[in-house]
Parts: structure tokens; sequence; C-alpha cells
């Protein structure tokens, strides 16, 4: 199981997801709550968008989850909790979640993946502000996260050019 808020999913959580596939038999990839962040999706949109990436791979689902993960994880017989690693500042936030889970959850060992290289810097929250700001985010979400996210800071069209753009 592939637990985490994605407000919005970025291809940094799409590499997760790729490789997780590849060496398990079947991913969940659980959209939850974190009761420390004020999503600016909500669990359906951000379900939805989650659906749509990972459509051509066959192994992978997507499940909304409310409540508390681990128990989720006994409910769905996930044996392993997959997050993606960044940078040594995750470690500690990380560290933390695993160690409580497997407190929770003795049976459930948490696996962690390197983020590629390519998205060490990548994160929700700054792909949330450049597009709050305009900017063009297509290089760090997929094309159909970068439509949702400016329809929600720019409704009336301004903002993240369309992929037929000439300019
Ligand atoms: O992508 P995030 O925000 O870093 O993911 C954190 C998440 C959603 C995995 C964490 O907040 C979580 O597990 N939420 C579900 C509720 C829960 O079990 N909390 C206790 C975690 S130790």
């Amino acid at each position: 199981m592939y637990p985490g808020s994605f407000d919005p999913p970025t291809l940094g959580h799409l590499d997760v997801i790729t490789r997780s596939a590849q060496l398990f038999d079947e991913v969940i990839v659980a959209v939850a709550i974190n009761s420390q962040k004020r999503p600016l999706f909500t669990l359906q949109e951000r379900t939805e968008m989650l659906e749509q990436c990972c459509q051509h791979l066959p192994n992978v689902r997507v499940l909304a989850l409310e409540g508390l993960l681990v128990a989720f994880a006994q409910q769905i017989g996930a044996c392993a909790i997959v997050r993606g690693l960044r940078a040594v500042s995750d470690f500690e936030y990380e560290f933390q979640m695993a160690t409580m889970n497997r407190q929770l959850a003795p049976e459930i060992d948490t696996c962690f993946l390197m983020t590629h290289q390519q998205y060490a810097f990548l994160s929700s929250s700054m792909v949330k502000e450049v597009a709050r700001l305009g900017g063009d985010v297509r290089a760090f979400v997929p094309e159909v996260v970068a439509q949702r996210l400016s329809q929600k800071f720019h409704p009336k069209g301004a903002g993240v050019p369309s992929p037929t753009d000439e300019s």
C-alpha cells in the first residue's frame, strides 16, 4: 500500500507508484487525510486524479482512506507500506511515522523508495504555489493534474497554457 495525501499527485509520486508496481504483485494507492495539512483538493478529487494517472498500470488500484492508516492496511491485507524518500529533511517525519505504524501493526513493514533524482526537489506544496502564481507546472505533474490546478486557481482560463497553445 502506498499512502499519501497526494494534494495533488506529482510526477515524483507517479515514479514511486510505477516502481512499486514492478516490485509488488499489487499496489493500493491509499489517498489519505493528513490532519496536519489543509488540502486544496477534496479526497474525491485527489482519488479521481490518481485513478486517471494510474490507468495504464494494471496492478495498481486507488482507494480513498479515512481513518487510521494501519487499520486500513490490515483490512485490505497489505504486507507493506511504501513511502518515497526525497532528502534528509524527509527522514525524521518518515521515521516517526514508520515507528508509530510499526508499534500499532508490527506485521506490516514500511519500505522506503528513494525518489528519482529528477524529482528530489519536487513537492506538492511547491507545485501548488507555482500554479497559484500562474507558473507552468506541466514538467512536474501529469497533464490531468496541471489542468485541475489551472481550473482551481485560474477558473477563467488565465495561467497555465493549454498544450495546444502555440507560444
Ligand atoms: O503525503 P503525506 O501528507 O506525507 O502523507 C501522510 C499520511 C496521509 C500518510 C499520514 O498523515 C497518515 O497516515 N494519515 C492517516 C491517519 C493516520 O493513520 N495517522 C497516523 C500516522 S502515524
